[in-house]
Protein backbone atom coordinates (compact mmCIF):
# COMPACT_ATOMS: atom_id res chain seq x y z
CA UNK A 1 0.00 0.00 0.00
CA UNK A 2 2.82 2.73 1.16
CA UNK A 3 5.43 3.00 -1.51
CA UNK A 4 8.40 3.28 0.99
CA UNK A 5 7.83 -0.37 1.61
CA UNK A 6 8.68 -1.20 -2.31
CA UNK A 7 12.64 -0.85 -2.16
CA UNK A 8 15.06 -2.49 -3.93
CA UNK A 9 18.07 -4.67 -2.24
CA UNK A 10 20.89 -2.52 -3.75
CA UNK A 11 19.25 0.46 -2.01
CA UNK A 12 18.24 -1.40 1.61
CA UNK A 13 17.99 0.77 4.22
CA UNK A 14 19.56 -0.05 7.83
CA UNK A 15 16.98 -1.79 9.94
CA UNK A 16 16.18 1.36 11.42
CA UNK A 17 15.71 3.54 8.38
CA UNK A 18 13.67 0.77 7.08
CA UNK A 19 10.93 1.84 9.73
CA UNK A 20 9.24 4.74 8.12
CA UNK A 21 8.53 7.50 10.28
CA UNK A 22 5.58 10.54 10.26
CA UNK A 23 6.12 13.59 11.99
CA UNK A 24 3.88 16.12 13.40
CA UNK A 25 5.89 19.67 14.60
CA UNK A 26 4.24 22.77 15.24
CA UNK A 27 3.34 25.13 18.21
CA UNK A 28 1.03 24.56 21.39
CA UNK A 29 -3.02 23.60 20.79
CA UNK A 30 -2.15 23.62 16.47
CA UNK A 31 -3.29 19.89 17.18
CA UNK A 32 -0.75 17.72 16.77
CA UNK A 33 -1.10 15.13 19.67
CA UNK A 34 -4.70 14.74 18.69
CA UNK A 35 -3.85 13.89 14.85
CA UNK A 36 -0.88 12.22 15.52
CA UNK A 37 -2.90 9.71 17.50
CA UNK A 38 -5.69 9.65 15.15
CA UNK A 39 -2.99 8.64 12.35
CA UNK A 40 -1.25 6.40 14.07
CA UNK A 41 -3.97 4.58 15.17
CA UNK A 42 -5.64 4.26 11.44
CA UNK A 43 -2.29 3.11 10.03
CA UNK A 44 -1.54 1.09 13.47
CA UNK A 45 2.19 2.87 14.44
CA UNK A 46 3.50 3.03 17.31
CA UNK A 47 3.48 6.84 18.89
CA UNK A 48 6.19 8.92 19.83
CA UNK A 49 4.45 12.33 22.44
CA UNK A 50 7.83 13.91 22.60
CA UNK A 51 6.46 16.75 24.54
CA UNK A 52 5.70 14.37 27.30
CA UNK A 53 9.38 13.44 27.72
CA UNK A 54 10.00 16.84 28.45
CA UNK A 55 7.44 17.71 30.69
CA UNK A 56 8.61 14.57 32.48
CA UNK A 57 12.18 16.05 32.96
CA UNK A 58 10.65 19.05 34.75
CA UNK A 59 8.55 17.08 36.86
CA UNK A 60 11.00 14.53 37.92
CA UNK A 61 13.29 17.55 38.11
CA UNK A 62 10.87 19.38 40.52
CA UNK A 63 10.50 15.96 42.30
CA UNK A 64 14.55 15.90 43.42
CA UNK A 65 14.15 19.42 43.89
CA UNK A 66 16.77 20.51 40.99
CA UNK A 67 16.70 24.07 39.79
CA UNK A 68 15.04 24.90 36.29
CA UNK A 69 18.02 26.66 35.20
CA UNK A 70 20.81 24.44 36.62
CA UNK A 71 22.21 22.69 33.22
CA UNK A 72 24.09 19.76 34.62
CA UNK A 73 21.63 18.21 37.27
CA UNK A 74 18.67 18.76 34.63
CA UNK A 75 20.63 16.73 32.07
CA UNK A 76 21.57 13.69 34.23
CA UNK A 77 17.86 13.75 35.29
CA UNK A 78 16.83 13.36 31.68
CA UNK A 79 19.36 10.75 31.55
CA UNK A 80 18.09 8.73 34.08
CA UNK A 81 14.36 9.22 33.31
CA UNK A 82 12.69 6.37 35.06
CA UNK A 83 9.25 6.19 32.83
CA UNK A 84 6.64 3.86 31.88
CA UNK A 85 3.97 4.26 29.08
CA UNK A 86 0.67 2.39 30.10
CA UNK A 87 -2.75 1.39 29.49
CA UNK A 88 -5.49 1.45 32.10
CA UNK A 89 -8.67 -0.81 31.93
CA UNK A 90 -10.12 1.52 30.38
CA UNK A 91 -7.58 1.83 27.19
CA UNK A 92 -6.75 4.96 28.79
CA UNK A 93 -2.48 5.67 29.11
CA UNK A 94 -1.43 6.10 32.20
CA UNK A 95 2.25 7.56 32.80
CA UNK A 96 4.68 6.42 35.55
CA UNK A 97 7.36 8.59 36.63
CA UNK A 98 9.52 6.39 39.39
CA UNK A 99 6.04 4.14 39.67
CA UNK A 100 4.35 7.02 40.46
CA UNK A 101 0.94 8.28 38.32
CA UNK A 102 1.69 11.44 37.01
CA UNK A 103 -0.90 11.14 34.32
CA UNK A 104 -2.55 14.25 35.60
CA UNK A 105 -0.09 16.42 36.61
CA UNK A 106 1.51 15.92 33.12
CA UNK A 107 -0.22 18.22 31.04
CA UNK A 108 -0.76 21.31 33.24
CA UNK A 109 0.39 24.38 32.16
CA UNK A 110 2.79 24.70 35.22
CA UNK A 111 4.27 21.43 33.72
CA UNK A 112 3.94 22.97 30.41
CA UNK A 113 6.30 26.30 31.23
CA UNK A 114 8.82 24.01 33.02
CA UNK A 115 9.32 21.56 29.63
CA UNK A 116 9.94 24.69 27.38
CA UNK A 117 12.06 26.08 29.96
CA UNK A 118 13.90 22.92 30.42
CA UNK A 119 13.55 22.54 26.46
CA UNK A 120 16.12 25.33 26.07
CA UNK A 121 19.14 23.05 27.58
CA UNK A 122 20.76 21.55 24.55
CA UNK A 123 22.35 18.69 27.32
CA UNK A 124 18.82 17.96 28.36
CA UNK A 125 17.89 17.71 24.57
CA UNK A 126 20.65 15.32 23.70
CA UNK A 127 19.83 13.28 26.80
CA UNK A 128 16.61 12.64 24.98
CA UNK A 129 17.41 12.27 21.89
CA UNK A 130 18.04 8.27 21.77
CA UNK A 131 15.26 7.91 23.87
CA UNK A 132 13.09 9.49 21.21
CA UNK A 133 15.18 7.31 18.45
CA UNK A 134 14.21 4.29 20.08
CA UNK A 135 10.48 4.38 19.60
CA UNK A 136 10.98 3.79 15.72
CA UNK A 137 10.14 0.08 15.64
CA UNK A 138 7.99 -1.57 12.89
CA UNK A 139 5.82 -1.10 11.41
CA UNK A 140 6.18 2.52 12.11
CA UNK A 141 6.00 5.41 13.96
CA UNK A 142 4.19 8.44 14.08
CA UNK A 143 6.42 11.10 16.52
CA UNK A 144 4.73 14.57 17.36
CA UNK A 145 6.79 17.65 18.74
CA UNK A 146 8.67 19.96 17.73
CA UNK A 147 11.80 19.25 16.60
CA UNK A 148 10.84 15.80 15.03
CA UNK A 149 11.02 16.80 11.28
CA UNK A 150 14.20 18.74 11.66
CA UNK A 151 16.04 16.95 14.02
CA UNK A 152 14.87 13.69 15.72
CA UNK A 153 13.72 12.06 12.68
CA UNK A 154 15.02 13.94 9.43
CA UNK A 155 14.65 10.97 7.31
CA UNK A 156 10.68 10.57 8.20
CA UNK A 157 8.78 9.87 4.94
CA UNK A 158 6.29 12.72 5.67
CA UNK A 159 6.93 15.34 7.55
CA UNK A 160 3.68 17.48 8.70
CA UNK A 161 3.64 20.96 10.02
CA UNK A 162 0.41 21.90 12.34
CA UNK A 163 -0.67 25.53 12.65
CA UNK A 164 -4.22 27.37 13.85
CA UNK A 165 -4.93 30.74 14.44
CA UNK A 166 -3.50 31.92 18.13
CA UNK A 167 -7.36 32.25 19.32
CA UNK A 168 -8.49 28.94 18.42
CA UNK A 169 -5.17 27.35 19.81
CA UNK A 170 -6.00 29.10 23.31
CA UNK A 171 -9.65 27.84 23.25
CA UNK A 172 -8.97 24.29 22.43
CA UNK A 173 -5.85 24.66 25.19
CA UNK A 174 -8.91 26.01 27.31
CA UNK A 175 -11.13 23.00 26.72
CA UNK A 176 -9.04 20.52 26.83
CA UNK A 177 -7.70 21.58 30.43
CA UNK A 178 -11.50 22.03 31.04
CA UNK A 179 -12.45 18.91 30.14
CA UNK A 180 -9.74 17.61 32.25
CA UNK A 181 -11.59 19.14 35.65
CA UNK A 182 -8.64 21.85 35.47
CA UNK A 183 -9.97 25.63 35.42
CA UNK A 184 -7.77 28.05 34.02
CA UNK A 185 -8.83 31.58 32.64
CA UNK A 186 -8.86 31.76 28.33
CA UNK A 187 -6.87 35.43 29.34
CA UNK A 188 -4.01 33.67 31.37
CA UNK A 189 -3.89 30.51 28.73
CA UNK A 190 -3.06 32.55 26.05
CA UNK A 191 -0.25 34.58 27.36
CA UNK A 192 1.11 31.46 28.70
CA UNK A 193 0.70 29.95 24.92
CA UNK A 194 2.08 32.98 23.97
CA UNK A 195 5.13 32.77 25.88
CA UNK A 196 5.83 28.76 25.04
CA UNK A 197 5.51 29.55 21.59
CA UNK A 198 8.31 32.53 21.74
CA UNK A 199 10.63 30.62 24.04
CA UNK A 200 10.14 27.38 21.39
CA UNK A 201 10.95 29.52 18.51
CA UNK A 202 13.59 32.04 19.68
CA UNK A 203 15.81 29.11 21.28
CA UNK A 204 19.24 28.47 19.46
CA UNK A 205 18.92 24.84 19.97
CA UNK A 206 16.30 22.81 17.65
CA UNK A 207 13.63 25.65 17.94
CA UNK A 208 10.51 25.27 16.45
CA UNK A 209 10.24 25.78 13.14
CA UNK A 210 8.85 23.78 10.22
CA UNK A 211 11.09 21.35 8.10
CA UNK A 212 12.28 22.33 4.70
CA UNK A 213 10.72 19.55 3.21
CA UNK A 214 7.21 19.66 5.56
CA UNK A 215 3.81 19.77 4.33
CA UNK A 216 2.09 22.69 6.06
CA UNK A 217 -1.53 22.32 7.10
CA UNK A 218 -3.72 24.98 8.93
CA UNK A 219 -6.08 23.41 10.97
CA UNK A 220 -8.14 26.34 11.59
CA UNK A 221 -12.28 26.02 11.52
CA UNK A 222 -11.05 22.31 10.43
CA UNK A 223 -12.84 19.21 11.96
CA UNK A 224 -10.48 16.42 13.86
CA UNK A 225 -12.08 14.14 10.87
CA UNK A 226 -10.87 16.15 8.06
CA UNK A 227 -7.26 17.45 9.54
CA UNK A 228 -6.80 13.64 10.07
CA UNK A 229 -8.25 12.38 6.17
CA UNK A 230 -6.00 15.20 4.70
CA UNK A 231 -2.63 13.54 6.57
CA UNK A 232 -3.87 10.35 5.61
CA UNK A 233 -4.65 11.21 1.64
CA UNK A 234 -1.02 12.04 1.96
CA UNK A 235 0.47 8.73 3.13
CA UNK A 236 -1.45 7.07 0.78
CA UNK A 237 0.26 9.24 -2.13
CA UNK A 238 3.32 8.19 -0.73
O1 LIG B 1 3.81 19.38 23.16
P1 LIG B 1 3.86 19.76 24.61
O2 LIG B 1 3.01 20.94 24.94
O3 LIG B 1 3.58 18.61 25.51
O4 LIG B 1 5.39 20.18 24.86
C1 LIG B 1 5.79 20.81 26.05
C2 LIG B 1 7.05 21.61 25.77
O5 LIG B 1 8.13 20.71 25.52
C3 LIG B 1 6.99 22.52 24.55
O6 LIG B 1 6.48 23.80 24.84
C4 LIG B 1 8.44 22.58 24.12
O7 LIG B 1 9.14 23.59 24.80
C5 LIG B 1 9.02 21.27 24.56
N1 LIG B 1 9.20 20.36 23.44
C6 LIG B 1 10.34 20.50 22.68
N2 LIG B 1 10.59 19.62 21.67
C7 LIG B 1 9.72 18.66 21.38
C8 LIG B 1 8.53 18.52 22.12
C9 LIG B 1 8.29 19.41 23.14
O8 LIG B 1 11.14 21.39 22.91
N3 LIG B 1 10.00 17.81 20.42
Amino acid sequence: MFGWFKRNKKNAPTASSAVPVITFDGPSGSGKGTIARRVADALGYHMLDSGALYRLVALAADEACVALENSDKLAAVAKQLDVRFEANGAGEEVVRLNGQDVTERLRTEQTGAGASTVAQIPAVRDALLARQRAFRKVPGLVADGRDMGTHVFPDARLKVYLTASAEERAKRRHKQLKDKGLNVSLAALSRDIEDRDRRDSERTVAPLKPAMDARFLDTTGQSIEAVTQTVLDWVAEL
